[in-house]
């Protein structure tokens, strides 16, 4: 059977990801020289996450690549007691029962058209499907009331330009990178501001603002989860359904078959963090300044093929949304999202009738993904 999934990483990272995979081999923590320490392992890479001395704002961390864009204050780039205060002020903005209904409103009519699509025998675009949706959400959680179609496919493609300019070896943005993400991002923070002065409190923004957040905190906040929020969502949906189709899996817990999904593709396929005191990582010395790789997509990997039935051990679990302080805060949001799109796509037992690897890209994806109801 042809590996799709390998392809996808092949397409986006031809150099990269033979060498990635090829570390996976060489033990669980790998010094690698001029790139960092390599973590390949679960438990060893949950240790590192749960473990304040390894830090995201330190060099070689990812605050080192978004701070000059998005601003000092934006979560992924926090840490200690700040960190902290931000992460609690904007939790209630995930719970599960919001985001259930930000989703259900803004996919109806894109879900209504999808499912008639296909109920009609149509041939899908997937990949083009799940970005107009991707983006439509996006744009709700920063303050558009309603988004037109040819908005939210534009925003998309915007993201998708930032975040293509991170590469898994970059350690930071050039100043032209620089200077045309913040074109990008000043956009998307005309629209955070706008909804912020609204203040209505039903909007994701209008609720920061009587949580107490700053405007520039919102603006920030909108920076952050545009580029972290849109392309990976997008991208799994179709990554998914590929799975499912090439294993001739029965779906009968949707639930199961997305964490199983998630765990063979691992959307962010690393995560960085910068040492801040002397440790050990395994059996592995760190001193301040080195950088961590923690390699998920090999901790995951490292468990065999899609396999929604097959038990996983604790060490494993939802590594792919992180572990820790910054674990994925918007873990309920991306899960409503994927649930709501799969849920119609695969109640027509779709089958792939043709694809195409995206290049270029930092999340490995299909450049289209063809498919019918069978
Ligand atoms: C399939 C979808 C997604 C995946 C696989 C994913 C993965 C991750 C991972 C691995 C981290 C932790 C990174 C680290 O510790 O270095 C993270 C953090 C984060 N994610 Fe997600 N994410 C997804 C969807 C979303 C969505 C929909 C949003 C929201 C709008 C979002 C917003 C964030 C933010 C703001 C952080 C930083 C949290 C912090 O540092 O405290 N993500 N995500």
């Amino acid at each position: 059977m042809i590996d799709h999934e390998r392809r996808l990483y092949l397409a986006a990272h031809p150099v990269a990801y033979p060498l990635l995979r090829l570390l996976a081999r060489l033990g669980p923590v790998v010094r690698v020289p001029g790139l960092g320490v390599v973590v390949n392992d679960a438990a060893t890479a949950r240790a590192v996450l749960m473990d304040e001395r390894f830090r995201k704002d330190g060099p070689g961390s990812p605050g080192d690549l978004w701070t000059p864009v998005l601003g000092p204050s934006v979560l992924l780039n926090m840490e200690g007691p700040a960190h902290l205060a931000l992460r609690r002020k904007l939790a209630p903005l995930f719970a599960p029962a919001y985001v259930a209904g930000l989703v259900e409103d803004v996919l109806r009519a894109p879900l209504k058209e999808l499912d008639e699509r296909l109920a009609r025998g149509d041939r899908v675009d997937l990949v083009d499907a799940m970005r107009l949706m991707a983006g439509a959400v996006i744009c709700r959680v920063i303050g558009l009331g309603e988004v037109p179609e040819a908005r939210a496919r534009e925003l998309f493609a915007d993201g998708e330009r930032v975040v293509a300019m991170v590469s898994l070896r970059s350690r930071g943005l050039s100043p032209r990178q620089i200077a045309v993400a913040r074109e990008v991002l000043d956009r998307i923070g005309d629209i955070a501001a706008a909804a912020y002065a609204e203040g209505d409190e039903t909007t994701v923004m209008g609720r920061m603002r009587a949580l107490g957040l700053s405007e520039a905190e919102a603006r920030g906040a909108a920076g952050a989860f545009f580029l972290t929020g849109t392309e990976t969502v997008a991208t799994f949906v179709p990554r998914l359904v590929a799975l499912i189709h090439d294993h001739g899996t029965r779906v009968t817990d949707l639930d199961a078959a997305i964490e199983d999904a998630m765990r063979v593709t691992t959307p962010t396929p690393v995560m960085l963090r910068s040492v801040a005191e002397p440790a050990r990582i395994g059996r592995a010395r760190v001193r301040p300044g080195d950088r961590v790789i923690i390699a998920t997509h090999n901790c995951a990997r490292a468990y065999g093929p899609f396999d929604p039935d097959a038990a996983r051990p604790p060490e494993v679990r939802r590594l792919w949304f992180g572990a820790g302080p910054h674990f994925c805060i918007g873990y309920p949001l991306a899960l409503a999202e994927i649930r709501a799109v799969a849920s119609v796509v695969l109640a027509h037992r779709p089958r792939v009738v043709a694809r195409r690897a995206a290049r270029g890209v930092l999340i490995p994806t299909y450049r289209n993904l063809w498919i019918t109801a069978s």
